[in-house]
């Protein structure tokens, strides 16, 4: 039985939930495998609309939720969301909800560090969101991370704490914030883990036994290809990786459990936070797509940089991400304009490039190459099936397809979960 994964082909926020909402309704698990509550989407369903950060979707339709050891997990907003959604009355206890018991933990002095380093850069911020996301990271790679597993050994989490606030007093103090005391942090710790640890275990033994059984497993990527760590923006990146290799390693099973790979792709493109962005558009187009797409970030509420769709930039994502179909969000947003431009490569210095280079500079100075293409008369909003299509959305939509160099395998026409064209499915063996 084929596995799926879904991972955001551009900067994030390309609809993921919707589609993750409909394929995990198809699946037996979902799992989340990187990134933290920097992560948000909005799932509505019937007369409730959900708001989750760290759970994974799946829940919302009563399958089992996992959320993988590549998670940086802060438990006090985990457990905030436990209690919020099942205030609207979901059902997350320890037989619909696993943790894997070697996660990173996110501290509150992650978050004071995150902050404390973006103001201290000042007009140089990166734009974080503020959780303590990269903090943790770096932690976790420094070998001093407090992990879930820390929460059931009082006196090795003790001795861990001593190495962890040596290292961020230091940090804290050089940057003028306050810093923290360890008996304080300690008792928090220690009240939170007869909350947490139930639902703790090693994910990895019962994916293995979910995989013998042929069980549908969905892992559900956060933020995208263009934050990943390695392979985005750097360093305008987020701290993990978010290509779908990750939900390998950030799970614990093979790389052949991984399965389709569905990138999820806006038929526009957005960012929040700052870098580099080549085609974004500074004029009344780009307010035109931000107020048509509603573009607001889900965690900050930011409003986001707009621009037209970026071919060059979704190939490389196709590429890297291991991308085998395409899901195109938010075609509608593109209904009733007379031109559309498509950006196909970049100019830099002079020189012409097809992709986007690794170095900073460069990537600051990509003037975007487009193309442009006649928009369509009429509507794409609600389009259940391709005969509902304008004849010229259609050329669009396979232009993308020449120029990512990935059929379109979906495509989503409105926030309405039947408004979606499947082209195939990706659980499909
Ligand atoms: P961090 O992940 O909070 O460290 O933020 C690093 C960069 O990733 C910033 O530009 C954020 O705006 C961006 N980012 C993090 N999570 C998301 C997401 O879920 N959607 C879109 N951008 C995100």
């Amino acid at each position: 039985m084929a596995n799926v994964t879904i991972i955001g082909a551009q900067w994030g926020d390309e609809g993921k939930g919707k589609v993750v909402d409909w394929l995990a309704s198809r699946a037996d698990i979902v799992v989340r495998f990187q990134g933290g509550h920097n992560a948000g989407h909005t799932l509505v369903v019937g007369n409730q609309t959900y708001k989750l950060s760290l759970l994974p979707s799946g829940l919302v339709r009563g399958k089992l939720g996992i959320i993988g050891n590549g998670v940086v997990i802060d438990p006090v907003a985990l457990l905030a969301e436990i209690e919020r959604v099942s205030a609207q009355g979901l059902k997350v206890t320890p037989e619909t909800l696993r943790i894997a018991d070697n996660a990173t933990l996110i501290l509150p002095l992650h978050a004071a560090l995150d902050g404390a380093r973006e103001a201290a850069r000042g007009a140089k911020k990166l734009g974080t969101t503020g959780r303590g996301i990269g903090p943790a990271y770096e932690d976790k790679v420094a070998r001093r991370a407090v992990r879930v597993c820390d929460l059931a050994e009082p006196d090795s989490l003790s001795t861990k704490l001593d190495e962890l606030l040596l290292h961020h007093n230091t940090l804290l103090a050089g940057l003028g914030a306050p810093t923290f005391a360890k008996d304080k942090m300690l008792r928090d710790l220690l009240a939170l883990a007869p909350r947490l640890l139930p639902f703790a275990e090693p994910v990895w033994e019962r994916l293995a036994v979910a995989k013998r059984d042929g069980e549908r497993i969905l892992f559900e990527g956060a933020q995208a290809v263009m934050l990943d760590v390695d392979h985005g923006t750097y360093p305008f990146v987020t701290s993990s990786n978010t290509v779908a290799g990750t939900a390998a390693s950030g799970s614990g099973v093979g790389p052949g459990a991984v399965g389709r790979v569905l990138g999820i792709a806006k038929a526009y493109c957005t960012r929040v936070g700052a870098g580099p962005f080549p085609t974004e558009l500074f004029d009344e187009t780009g307010q035109k797509l931000g107020e048509r797409g509603h573009e607001f970030g889900t965690v900050t509420g930011r409003k986001r940089r707009c621009g037209w769709f970026d071919a060059a930039l979704v190939r490389q994502a196709v590429k890297v991400g291991g991308i085998d179909g395409l899901a195109l969000t938010k075609l509608d947003v593109l209904d009733g304009f007379d031109e559309l431009k498509i950006g196909v490569g970049y100019s830099i210095n002079g020189e012409i490039f097809r992709h986007l280079p690794a170095g900073a500079a460069a990537q600051a100075a990509a003037e975007p190459i487009f193309e442009t293409m006649k928009g369509w008369e009429g509507s794409t909003r609600g389009a259940k099936s391709w005969a509902q299509l304008p004849a010229q959305a259609i050329k669009y939509i396979k232009r993308v397809e020449e120029l990512v160099e990935a059929p379109v395998t979906l495509l989503s026409t409105s926030p309405e979960r039947d408004d979606t064209i499947l082209v195939s499915d990706p659980f499909a063996d």
